[in-house]
Protein backbone atom coordinates (compact mmCIF):
# COMPACT_ATOMS: atom_id res chain seq x y z
CA UNK A 1 0.00 0.00 0.00
CA UNK A 2 1.20 3.83 -0.96
CA UNK A 3 0.19 6.86 0.36
CA UNK A 4 1.75 10.17 -1.15
CA UNK A 5 1.46 13.46 0.95
CA UNK A 6 2.25 16.70 -0.25
CA UNK A 7 3.26 19.54 2.11
CA UNK A 8 1.74 22.79 0.79
CA UNK A 9 0.01 24.31 3.74
CA UNK A 10 3.24 26.97 4.44
CA UNK A 11 2.96 30.88 3.79
CA UNK A 12 6.37 31.06 1.80
CA UNK A 13 7.38 33.94 3.44
CA UNK A 14 10.65 34.23 1.56
CA UNK A 15 8.27 34.50 -1.63
CA UNK A 16 7.09 38.38 -0.45
CA UNK A 17 4.21 37.60 -2.48
CA UNK A 18 0.52 37.64 -1.64
CA UNK A 19 0.30 33.80 -3.75
CA UNK A 20 0.65 30.93 -1.60
CA UNK A 21 4.63 29.99 -2.62
CA UNK A 22 3.30 26.57 -3.96
CA UNK A 23 0.57 28.52 -6.60
CA UNK A 24 3.61 30.16 -8.34
CA UNK A 25 4.42 29.28 -11.80
CA UNK A 26 6.59 27.69 -14.14
CA UNK A 27 6.43 27.48 -17.82
CA UNK A 28 3.03 28.05 -17.26
CA UNK A 29 1.97 25.41 -14.92
CA UNK A 30 2.12 25.87 -11.04
CA UNK A 31 4.46 24.25 -8.69
CA UNK A 32 2.31 22.34 -7.03
CA UNK A 33 0.75 21.04 -10.05
CA UNK A 34 4.13 20.11 -11.43
CA UNK A 35 4.56 18.01 -8.32
CA UNK A 36 1.56 16.28 -8.39
CA UNK A 37 2.25 15.43 -12.17
CA UNK A 38 5.26 13.44 -10.96
CA UNK A 39 3.02 11.17 -8.45
CA UNK A 40 0.51 10.18 -11.03
CA UNK A 41 2.17 6.79 -12.32
CA UNK A 42 3.47 5.29 -9.05
CA UNK A 43 -0.02 4.55 -8.38
CA UNK A 44 -0.66 5.25 -5.01
CA UNK A 45 -3.58 4.10 -2.85
CA UNK A 46 -4.13 7.79 -1.85
CA UNK A 47 -3.23 11.54 -2.16
CA UNK A 48 -3.32 13.76 0.41
CA UNK A 49 -2.59 17.47 -0.23
CA UNK A 50 -1.81 19.20 3.42
CA UNK A 51 -3.28 23.02 2.79
CA UNK A 52 -3.16 25.85 5.36
CA UNK A 53 -2.05 29.32 4.12
CA UNK A 54 -4.95 30.56 1.73
CA UNK A 55 -6.21 26.38 1.47
CA UNK A 56 -9.04 27.49 -1.18
CA UNK A 57 -6.77 28.71 -3.43
CA UNK A 58 -4.56 25.91 -3.76
CA UNK A 59 -7.44 23.47 -3.22
CA UNK A 60 -9.27 25.08 -6.27
CA UNK A 61 -6.29 25.33 -8.43
CA UNK A 62 -6.00 21.39 -7.91
CA UNK A 63 -9.97 20.63 -8.68
CA UNK A 64 -9.74 18.92 -11.69
CA UNK A 65 -7.89 16.28 -9.81
CA UNK A 66 -10.42 14.34 -8.44
CA UNK A 67 -8.99 11.78 -6.24
CA UNK A 68 -7.20 14.28 -3.98
CA UNK A 69 -7.98 14.32 -0.24
CA UNK A 70 -6.75 17.86 1.04
CA UNK A 71 -5.95 17.65 5.31
CA UNK A 72 -6.38 21.14 7.09
CA UNK A 73 -2.98 22.29 8.46
CA UNK A 74 -3.84 25.19 10.87
CA UNK A 75 -1.90 26.90 12.15
CA UNK A 76 1.15 25.64 10.32
CA UNK A 77 3.57 24.70 12.49
CA UNK A 78 6.32 22.96 10.91
CA UNK A 79 6.82 20.14 8.69
CA UNK A 80 6.31 17.93 11.31
CA UNK A 81 3.45 19.03 12.73
CA UNK A 82 2.27 19.21 8.80
CA UNK A 83 2.45 15.51 9.06
CA UNK A 84 0.84 14.97 12.20
CA UNK A 85 -2.54 16.02 10.89
CA UNK A 86 -2.25 13.24 8.82
CA UNK A 87 -2.45 10.84 11.81
CA UNK A 88 -6.57 10.65 11.66
CA UNK A 89 -7.02 10.10 7.60
CA UNK A 90 -4.29 7.39 8.21
CA UNK A 91 -5.55 5.16 11.09
CA UNK A 92 -5.14 1.65 10.34
CA UNK A 93 -3.43 2.33 7.33
CA UNK A 94 -0.01 0.14 6.50
CA UNK A 95 1.74 0.77 4.54
CA UNK A 96 4.43 3.69 2.68
CA UNK A 97 3.70 7.26 3.17
CA UNK A 98 5.82 8.73 0.48
CA UNK A 99 6.10 12.69 1.84
CA UNK A 100 7.01 15.50 -1.10
CA UNK A 101 7.62 19.16 0.01
CA UNK A 102 5.36 20.66 -2.16
CA UNK A 103 7.96 23.65 -3.26
CA UNK A 104 10.68 20.72 -5.48
CA UNK A 105 8.96 21.14 -8.60
CA UNK A 106 11.57 19.69 -11.12
CA UNK A 107 11.51 16.04 -9.39
CA UNK A 108 11.60 13.18 -11.84
CA UNK A 109 9.12 10.49 -11.72
CA UNK A 110 11.58 7.93 -12.24
CA UNK A 111 13.73 9.09 -9.33
CA UNK A 112 10.98 8.24 -7.09
CA UNK A 113 10.41 5.26 -8.42
CA UNK A 114 13.75 4.05 -7.71
CA UNK A 115 13.71 5.51 -4.35
CA UNK A 116 10.24 3.67 -3.51
CA UNK A 117 12.26 0.52 -4.73
CA UNK A 118 15.36 1.41 -2.52
CA UNK A 119 13.27 2.11 0.54
CA UNK A 120 11.49 -1.35 0.13
CA UNK A 121 14.82 -3.61 -0.60
CA UNK A 122 16.72 -2.11 2.07
CA UNK A 123 13.66 -2.43 4.81
CA UNK A 124 14.33 0.54 6.56
CA UNK A 125 12.41 3.17 8.87
CA UNK A 126 12.38 5.90 6.22
CA UNK A 127 14.56 6.71 3.21
CA UNK A 128 14.69 10.13 1.82
CA UNK A 129 16.42 11.54 -1.12
CA UNK A 130 19.84 13.64 -0.67
CA UNK A 131 21.80 15.21 -3.07
CA UNK A 132 25.42 17.05 -2.71
CA UNK A 133 25.54 20.34 -3.36
CA UNK A 134 28.70 22.83 -4.39
CA UNK A 135 26.45 25.32 -2.29
CA UNK A 136 24.46 23.61 0.14
CA UNK A 137 23.18 27.10 1.40
CA UNK A 138 19.08 26.90 2.82
CA UNK A 139 19.21 23.21 3.20
CA UNK A 140 19.28 20.69 6.26
CA UNK A 141 22.63 19.21 6.75
CA UNK A 142 22.30 15.13 6.56
CA UNK A 143 24.91 13.56 9.21
CA UNK A 144 25.70 10.02 8.65
CA UNK A 145 27.18 7.70 11.44
CA UNK A 146 30.65 5.15 10.82
CA UNK A 147 28.02 2.73 9.17
CA UNK A 148 26.96 4.93 6.61
CA UNK A 149 23.14 4.93 8.39
CA UNK A 150 21.73 8.40 9.24
CA UNK A 151 21.89 9.80 12.23
CA UNK A 152 20.12 13.10 12.23
CA UNK A 153 19.28 15.85 9.71
CA UNK A 154 20.17 19.66 10.96
CA UNK A 155 18.37 22.62 9.66
CA UNK A 156 20.65 25.09 8.45
CA UNK A 157 20.10 27.83 10.73
CA UNK A 158 20.65 24.98 13.53
CA UNK A 159 23.81 24.18 12.64
CA UNK A 160 27.34 25.22 13.94
CA UNK A 161 29.72 26.55 11.11
CA UNK A 162 31.47 23.62 11.05
CA UNK A 163 28.10 21.29 10.54
CA UNK A 164 27.19 24.17 7.79
CA UNK A 165 30.53 22.93 5.42
CA UNK A 166 28.27 19.93 5.14
CA UNK A 167 27.72 19.31 1.23
CA UNK A 168 25.28 16.79 1.74
CA UNK A 169 21.38 17.99 2.27
CA UNK A 170 17.79 16.74 2.50
CA UNK A 171 16.03 17.20 -0.34
CA UNK A 172 12.63 17.05 1.32
CA UNK A 173 11.03 13.91 -0.46
CA UNK A 174 10.70 11.10 1.99
CA UNK A 175 9.49 7.58 1.84
CA UNK A 176 8.53 6.50 6.19
CA UNK A 177 7.06 3.35 6.93
CA UNK A 178 4.05 4.55 8.24
CA UNK A 179 3.27 1.73 11.17
CA UNK A 180 6.93 3.16 12.69
CA UNK A 181 6.45 6.91 11.85
CA UNK A 182 3.01 7.10 13.89
CA UNK A 183 4.77 5.50 16.34
CA UNK A 184 6.55 8.52 17.34
CA UNK A 185 5.61 11.42 15.48
CA UNK A 186 4.11 12.73 18.58
CA UNK A 187 7.52 12.63 20.08
CA UNK A 188 8.51 15.67 18.08
CA UNK A 189 9.83 18.94 20.08
CA UNK A 190 9.58 22.79 19.02
CA UNK A 191 13.52 22.87 20.14
CA UNK A 192 14.71 24.75 17.53
CA UNK A 193 15.32 28.30 15.94
CA UNK A 194 11.93 28.54 14.12
CA UNK A 195 10.26 27.23 17.23
CA UNK A 196 8.67 24.73 15.06
CA UNK A 197 8.17 20.84 14.66
CA UNK A 198 10.35 19.82 12.43
CA UNK A 199 9.46 16.48 10.40
CA UNK A 200 13.16 16.18 9.65
CA UNK A 201 13.40 15.23 13.50
CA UNK A 202 11.94 11.94 13.02
CA UNK A 203 14.91 10.89 10.98
CA UNK A 204 16.82 10.32 14.26
CA UNK A 205 13.80 8.98 16.12
CA UNK A 206 13.43 5.82 13.74
CA UNK A 207 14.94 2.74 14.30
CA UNK A 208 16.96 2.84 10.69
CA UNK A 209 17.39 5.98 8.10
CA UNK A 210 19.11 5.79 5.00
CA UNK A 211 18.74 8.49 2.28
CA UNK A 212 19.26 8.21 -1.16
CA UNK A 213 21.38 10.32 -3.33
CA UNK A 214 19.92 11.88 -6.77
CA UNK A 215 22.56 11.86 -9.33
CA UNK A 216 21.51 15.15 -10.74
CA UNK A 217 20.99 17.82 -8.08
CA UNK A 218 18.60 20.18 -9.79
CA UNK A 219 15.66 17.44 -9.34
CA UNK A 220 15.94 18.36 -5.78
CA UNK A 221 16.05 22.05 -5.72
CA UNK A 222 13.25 23.38 -3.34
CA UNK A 223 12.00 26.85 -3.85
CA UNK A 224 12.03 29.39 -1.53
CA UNK A 225 12.30 32.55 -3.17
CA UNK A 226 12.30 34.42 -6.45
CA UNK A 227 15.72 34.03 -7.54
CA UNK A 228 14.92 30.06 -6.97
CA UNK A 229 12.02 30.24 -8.84
CA UNK A 230 14.02 32.11 -11.98
CA UNK A 231 16.79 29.78 -11.43
CA UNK A 232 13.86 26.86 -12.08
CA UNK A 233 12.30 28.57 -14.96
CA UNK A 234 15.91 29.25 -16.54
CA UNK A 235 16.53 25.39 -16.51
CA UNK A 236 13.49 24.29 -17.72
CA UNK A 237 13.51 26.67 -20.70
CA UNK A 238 17.29 25.93 -21.46
CA UNK A 239 15.71 22.00 -21.73
CA UNK A 240 13.11 22.44 -23.95
CA UNK A 241 14.86 24.94 -26.52
CA UNK A 242 17.92 22.27 -26.25
CA UNK A 243 15.04 19.92 -27.02
CA UNK A 244 13.75 21.37 -30.34
CA UNK A 245 17.20 22.79 -31.33
CA UNK A 246 18.42 19.07 -31.64
CA UNK A 247 14.79 18.47 -33.80
CA UNK A 248 15.41 21.40 -36.02
CA UNK A 249 14.14 24.57 -34.83
CA UNK A 250 16.37 27.77 -35.08
CA UNK A 251 16.39 30.33 -32.34
CA UNK A 252 18.12 33.90 -33.05
CA UNK A 253 18.64 34.59 -29.24
CA UNK A 254 16.93 31.82 -27.32
CA UNK A 255 17.54 33.47 -24.41
CA UNK A 256 14.47 36.11 -25.40
CA UNK A 257 11.99 33.55 -25.82
CA UNK A 258 10.10 31.28 -24.05
CA UNK A 259 8.52 28.06 -24.53
CA UNK A 260 5.88 25.57 -22.89
CA UNK A 261 6.13 22.04 -22.16
CA UNK A 262 2.89 21.37 -24.38
CA UNK A 263 4.32 22.93 -27.58
CA UNK A 264 5.53 20.93 -30.22
CA UNK A 265 7.24 22.13 -33.35
CA UNK A 266 7.99 21.09 -37.16
CA UNK A 267 11.18 21.10 -38.88
CA UNK A 268 13.07 24.76 -40.10
CA UNK A 269 10.97 26.67 -38.04
CA UNK A 270 12.61 29.86 -36.84
CA UNK A 271 11.91 31.32 -33.65
CA UNK A 272 12.66 35.06 -33.81
CA UNK A 273 13.51 37.07 -30.72
CA UNK A 274 11.45 37.80 -28.07
CA UNK A 275 8.64 34.87 -29.01
CA UNK A 276 6.88 32.76 -26.96
CA UNK A 277 4.91 30.18 -26.78
CA UNK A 278 2.17 29.23 -24.59
CA UNK A 279 0.14 25.91 -23.59
CA UNK A 280 -0.52 23.83 -26.45
CA UNK A 281 0.96 25.16 -29.23
CA UNK A 282 1.18 22.89 -32.77
CA UNK A 283 3.67 24.68 -34.84
CA UNK A 284 4.51 22.77 -38.27
CA UNK A 285 7.33 22.45 -40.49
CA UNK A 286 8.67 26.13 -41.82
CA UNK A 287 6.83 28.21 -39.91
CA UNK A 288 8.69 31.57 -38.89
CA UNK A 289 7.69 33.05 -35.90
CA UNK A 290 8.83 36.87 -34.58
CA UNK A 291 10.25 38.68 -33.51
CA UNK A 292 8.07 39.65 -30.55
CA UNK A 293 5.18 37.15 -31.06
CA UNK A 294 3.07 35.63 -27.94
CA UNK A 295 1.29 32.60 -29.71
CA UNK A 296 -0.81 30.38 -26.82
CA UNK A 297 -2.99 27.69 -27.49
CA UNK A 298 -2.63 27.71 -31.56
CA UNK A 299 -2.30 25.58 -33.70
CA UNK A 300 0.44 27.41 -37.10
CA UNK A 301 0.19 24.58 -40.08
CA UNK A 302 3.28 24.83 -42.58
CA UNK A 303 5.38 27.91 -43.32
CA UNK A 304 3.11 30.42 -41.21
CA UNK A 305 4.43 33.68 -41.10
CA UNK A 306 3.84 35.39 -37.67
CA UNK A 307 5.84 38.60 -36.97
CA UNK A 308 5.12 41.11 -34.21
CA UNK A 309 1.29 39.23 -33.36
CA UNK A 310 -0.31 38.03 -31.32
CA UNK A 311 -1.89 34.36 -31.70
CA UNK A 312 -4.64 32.64 -29.10
CA UNK A 313 -6.76 29.91 -29.40
CA UNK A 314 -6.68 30.12 -33.21
CA UNK A 315 -5.64 28.25 -36.19
CA UNK A 316 -3.74 28.57 -39.29
CA UNK A 317 -3.58 27.18 -42.57
CA UNK A 318 -0.38 26.79 -44.50
CA UNK A 319 1.25 29.79 -46.43
CA UNK A 320 -0.44 32.20 -44.26
CA UNK A 321 0.84 35.61 -42.99
CA UNK A 322 -0.02 37.27 -39.97
CA UNK A 323 1.10 40.56 -39.11
CA UNK A 324 2.94 42.51 -37.75
CA UNK A 325 0.57 43.71 -35.11
CA UNK A 326 -1.77 41.53 -35.90
CA UNK A 327 -4.18 40.03 -32.82
CA UNK A 328 -6.06 37.06 -33.89
CA UNK A 329 -8.32 35.67 -30.62
CA UNK A 330 -9.68 32.85 -29.58
CA UNK A 331 -12.30 30.89 -31.97
CA UNK A 332 -10.72 32.10 -35.27
CA UNK A 333 -9.36 29.71 -37.89
CA UNK A 334 -7.88 31.62 -40.86
CA UNK A 335 -7.35 29.27 -43.90
CA UNK A 336 -4.32 28.49 -45.99
CA UNK A 337 -2.59 31.44 -48.43
CA UNK A 338 -4.56 34.23 -46.40
CA UNK A 339 -2.80 37.47 -45.71
CA UNK A 340 -3.77 39.28 -42.02
CA UNK A 341 -1.74 42.77 -42.27
CA UNK A 342 -0.50 45.17 -39.65
CA UNK A 343 -3.59 46.29 -37.20
CA UNK A 344 -5.90 43.83 -37.69
CA UNK A 345 -8.11 42.12 -34.46
CA UNK A 346 -9.94 38.77 -36.17
CA UNK A 347 -12.29 37.40 -33.30
CA UNK A 348 -14.22 34.03 -33.52
CA UNK A 349 -14.25 34.11 -37.54
CA UNK A 350 -13.98 31.65 -40.64
CA UNK A 351 -11.27 33.30 -42.86
CA UNK A 352 -11.50 31.63 -46.45
CA UNK A 353 -8.19 30.43 -48.77
CA UNK A 354 -6.27 33.29 -50.00
CA UNK A 355 -8.40 35.90 -48.37
CA UNK A 356 -6.68 39.16 -47.58
CA UNK A 357 -7.14 41.53 -44.97
CA UNK A 358 -4.11 43.78 -44.82
CA UNK A 359 -4.89 47.01 -42.89
CA UNK A 360 -6.53 48.12 -39.73
CA UNK A 361 -9.50 46.22 -39.14
CA UNK A 362 -11.67 44.46 -37.04
CA UNK A 363 -13.69 41.31 -37.85
CA UNK A 364 -15.65 39.67 -35.71
CA UNK A 365 -18.13 36.57 -35.27
CA UNK A 366 -17.72 36.77 -38.87
CA UNK A 367 -17.76 34.12 -41.58
CA UNK A 368 -16.07 35.42 -44.60
CA UNK A 369 -15.46 32.84 -47.78
CA UNK A 370 -12.32 32.49 -49.91
CA UNK A 371 -10.23 35.10 -52.12
CA UNK A 372 -12.06 38.32 -50.53
CA UNK A 373 -10.64 41.32 -50.44
CA UNK A 374 -10.98 43.66 -47.10
CA UNK A 375 -9.92 46.93 -47.53
CA UNK A 376 -8.11 48.89 -45.10
CA UNK A 377 -10.06 49.78 -42.37
CA UNK A 378 -13.37 47.33 -42.96
CA UNK A 379 -14.76 46.96 -39.59
CA UNK A 380 -17.47 44.58 -38.49
CA UNK A 381 -20.15 45.82 -35.75
CA UNK A 382 -20.99 43.32 -34.25
CA UNK A 383 -22.11 44.21 -31.35
CA UNK A 384 -25.25 46.73 -30.47
CA UNK A 385 -24.76 47.33 -26.68
CA UNK A 386 -26.45 44.05 -25.83
CA UNK A 387 -25.91 41.25 -27.94
CA UNK A 388 -23.16 39.81 -30.81
CA UNK A 389 -24.40 39.73 -34.33
CA UNK A 390 -22.65 37.56 -37.48
CA UNK A 391 -21.77 39.01 -40.23
CA UNK A 392 -21.21 36.60 -43.69
CA UNK A 393 -18.94 37.12 -46.66
CA UNK A 394 -19.08 35.26 -49.67
CA UNK A 395 -16.76 33.90 -51.76
CA UNK A 396 -14.40 36.96 -54.08
CA UNK A 397 -15.82 39.80 -52.64
CA UNK A 398 -14.37 42.78 -51.71
CA UNK A 399 -15.08 45.85 -49.20
CA UNK A 400 -13.54 49.38 -49.90
CA UNK A 401 -11.45 51.24 -47.37
CA UNK A 402 -13.33 52.34 -44.18
CA UNK A 403 -16.32 50.10 -44.51
CA UNK A 404 -18.90 49.54 -41.79
CA UNK A 405 -20.79 46.19 -41.71
CA UNK A 406 -23.54 46.58 -39.20
CA UNK A 407 -23.67 42.87 -38.13
CA UNK A 408 -26.39 40.27 -38.40
CA UNK A 409 -25.72 41.06 -42.36
CA UNK A 410 -24.98 38.95 -45.29
CA UNK A 411 -22.75 39.84 -48.29
CA UNK A 412 -23.39 37.45 -51.32
CA UNK A 413 -20.28 36.55 -53.25
CA UNK A 414 -18.95 38.48 -56.31
CA UNK A 415 -20.24 41.59 -54.04
CA UNK A 416 -17.86 44.74 -54.53
CA UNK A 417 -18.72 47.63 -51.57
CA UNK A 418 -17.72 51.16 -52.28
CA UNK A 419 -15.06 52.74 -49.87
CA UNK A 420 -16.91 54.90 -47.05
CA UNK A 421 -20.14 52.67 -47.30
CA UNK A 422 -22.55 51.90 -43.83
CA UNK A 423 -23.60 48.71 -45.09
CA UNK A 424 -26.84 47.75 -42.88
CA UNK A 425 -29.06 45.06 -44.89
CA UNK A 426 -28.53 41.91 -46.85
CA UNK A 427 -26.72 42.50 -50.66
CA UNK A 428 -27.36 39.95 -53.07
CA UNK A 429 -24.78 37.94 -54.90
CA UNK A 430 -22.80 39.83 -57.82
CA UNK A 431 -23.94 43.82 -56.90
CA UNK A 432 -21.84 47.15 -56.20
CA UNK A 433 -23.24 48.85 -53.32
CA UNK A 434 -22.16 52.16 -52.43
CA UNK A 435 -23.68 54.08 -49.42
CA UNK A 436 -22.16 57.33 -49.29
CA UNK A 437 -24.04 60.82 -48.55
CA UNK A 438 -23.48 63.65 -51.67
CA UNK A 439 -20.65 66.17 -50.73
CA UNK A 440 -22.03 69.53 -50.58
CA UNK A 441 -19.17 71.86 -52.01
CA UNK A 442 -19.08 75.21 -51.62
CA UNK A 443 -17.04 78.29 -52.15
CA UNK A 444 -15.68 79.77 -48.87
CA UNK A 445 -16.09 83.35 -48.49
CA UNK A 446 -12.89 84.32 -46.51
C1 LIG B 1 12.74 21.80 4.32
C2 LIG B 1 13.47 20.82 5.24
C3 LIG B 1 14.96 20.88 4.91
C4 LIG B 1 15.19 20.56 3.45
C5 LIG B 1 14.34 21.44 2.55
C6 LIG B 1 14.39 20.92 1.12
C7 LIG B 1 12.22 20.78 7.32
C8 LIG B 1 12.19 21.22 8.75
N1 LIG B 1 13.24 21.20 6.61
O1 LIG B 1 13.19 23.10 4.65
O2 LIG B 1 15.67 19.96 5.73
O3 LIG B 1 16.56 20.69 3.13
O4 LIG B 1 12.97 21.46 2.96
O5 LIG B 1 13.75 21.76 0.21
O6 LIG B 1 11.33 20.08 6.89
N2 LIG B 1 4.92 23.31 4.92
C9 LIG B 1 3.69 22.93 5.42
N3 LIG B 1 3.36 23.26 6.69
C10 LIG B 1 4.21 23.95 7.50
C11 LIG B 1 5.47 24.33 6.99
C12 LIG B 1 5.80 23.98 5.70
O7 LIG B 1 2.89 22.31 4.72
O8 LIG B 1 3.84 24.22 8.66
C13 LIG B 1 5.25 22.96 3.53
C14 LIG B 1 5.59 24.17 2.69
O9 LIG B 1 4.40 24.68 2.05
C15 LIG B 1 6.59 23.63 1.69
C16 LIG B 1 7.24 22.47 2.43
O10 LIG B 1 6.41 22.16 3.52
O11 LIG B 1 5.98 23.16 0.54
C17 LIG B 1 8.64 22.81 2.91
O12 LIG B 1 8.59 23.91 3.78
P1 LIG B 1 9.72 25.02 3.82
O13 LIG B 1 9.38 26.00 4.88
O14 LIG B 1 9.99 25.53 2.47
O15 LIG B 1 10.97 24.16 4.34
P2 LIG B 1 12.51 24.47 4.12
O16 LIG B 1 12.92 25.55 5.05
O17 LIG B 1 12.80 24.65 2.68
CA1 LIG C 1 11.59 24.87 0.90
Amino acid sequence: MLAIAILAAGKGTRMKSNLPKVLHSLAGKSIIDRVLSCTQGLRPNRRLIVVGHQANLVKESLKNHKDLDFVLQQPQNGTGHAIQQLSSKLKGFNGELLVLNGDVPLLKEETLSSLLKFHKESSSSVTFLSASLDSPKGYGRVFLDESGLVKEIIEERDCTIEQRKNKLVNAGIYCFNWQQLSDILNLLSRENSQNELYLTDTISLLKKALHYEVDNPIEVKGINDRYQLYECEHYIQEKLKFFWMKRGVSFIDPISCSLSEDSTFGTDVIIEPQTHLRGKCNIGNGCHLGPGSVITNSTLAENVLAIHSFINEAAIGNNTSIGPFAHIRPESNISKNCKIGNFVEIKKSVIGEGTKINHLSYIGDSYLGKSINIGAGTITANFDGKNKYRTTIDDYSKTGANSVLVAPIKIGSHVTIGAGSTISKDIPDKSLVVERSKPTIRTKSD
